[in-house]
């Protein structure tokens, strides 16, 4: 037996990096799989964003493992396309045990005091008040099932300071303090909350220029090896980053019964970055 046979798990996120390899996961471990994501560039967004292509393969390959997955193209910034898409997931799938609250974007690296109003917005838009819009679209549902579990996606950002990413360090603060609100609120209903806060993953946000540049102000065209150099300097452990599937089997914890007394709980998983 799969650590979730039989259950149903809501992915935000889906069409690539991480939200891919949750899906993948937790489907290998016997759930179906509701799917979305914006498959489009998002303005403001240096790197270029998932595809339409990438959630086809997200499905091809949760289909591989002989599981069932409804994938949709949606916003987190669009209450309407969330709950739709949740909605017609649950109507084909049955119901909604486990959702994670994974789609996010690095955004622009500036000051603080230089960041345009709209990048703020549109990142708060994205990674904090799209996580507030997911749960809200799911609540209903694992009310109706008597139970669950939603795992959110911080980062070691929402845990301690970046300097010049002062929208996403706000973000993904206000991400924990949601998970323990959540996790009061819902525990009269079986329903668990906690977050995994990551350190540097090895997935298309980070491996782009602009993150390049980030970690290496002091090279005018810094490398992959270069990135690594200094992503490994934030870590306990000696390595650059984690891999998607880390962070996976972390949600895959927390999705699964052996975590069922577990709820409000920030988990890092950063190869020791918050100890330092
Ligand atoms: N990669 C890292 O180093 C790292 C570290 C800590 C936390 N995180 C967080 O992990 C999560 C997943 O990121 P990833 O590393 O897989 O990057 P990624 O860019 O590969 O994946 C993010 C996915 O979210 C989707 N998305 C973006 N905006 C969306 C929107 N408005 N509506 C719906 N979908 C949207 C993208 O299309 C993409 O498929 C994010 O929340 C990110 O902030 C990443």
């Amino acid at each position: 037996m799969g650590r979730l046979e039989g259950k149903v798990a809501f992915i935000t996120g889906a069409a690539r990096g991480q939200g891919r390899s949750h899906a993948i996961r937790l489907a290998q471990e016997g759930a179906d799989i509701i799917a979305i994501d914006i498959c489009e560039d998002v303005a403001a967004n240096p790197y270029k964003g998932a595809t339409e292509e990438d959630l086809a393969e997200t499905v091809r390959q949760v289909e591989a493992l002989d599981r069932r997955i409804v994938a949709t193209k949606a916003d987190v910034r669009n209450f309407e396309q969330l709950k739709k898409a949740v909605d017609d997931g649950v109507a084909q799938l049955g119901k909604l045990d486990i959702v994670a609250a994974n789609a996010g974007i690095a955004g622009t690296p500036h000051h603080s005091e230089d960041i345009p109003e709209e990048e703020w917005l549109d990142m708060i838009d994205i990674n904090l008040t799209g996580v507030w819009r997911t749960v809200k679209a799911a609540i209903p549902h694992l009310k109706a099932n008597k139970g669950g579990s939603i795992i959110i996606t911080s980062s070691d950002a929402g845990l301690f300071a970046y300097a010049n990413i002062s929208h996403y360090v706000s973000a993904k603060h206000g991400l924990v303090g949601l998970m323990r609100t959540l996790a009061l609120e819902l525990a009269p209903d079986m329903i668990r909350v906690n977050s995994v806060h990551p350190t540097t993953v090895d997935t298309d946000m980070v491996q782009n220029e602009t993150i390049y540049k980030l970690f290496r102000p002091d090279l005018e065209n810094p490398t992959k090896e270069d990135f690594a150099a200094a992503a490994t300097m934030m870590n306990a452990l000696p390595i650059p980053w984690v891999e998607a599937v880390d962070i996976s089997n972390g949600v895959l914890f927390f999705a699964s019964d052996e975590s069922r007394y577990i709820t409000g709980v920030p988990l890092p998983i950063d190869a020791g970055a918050a100890v330092k």
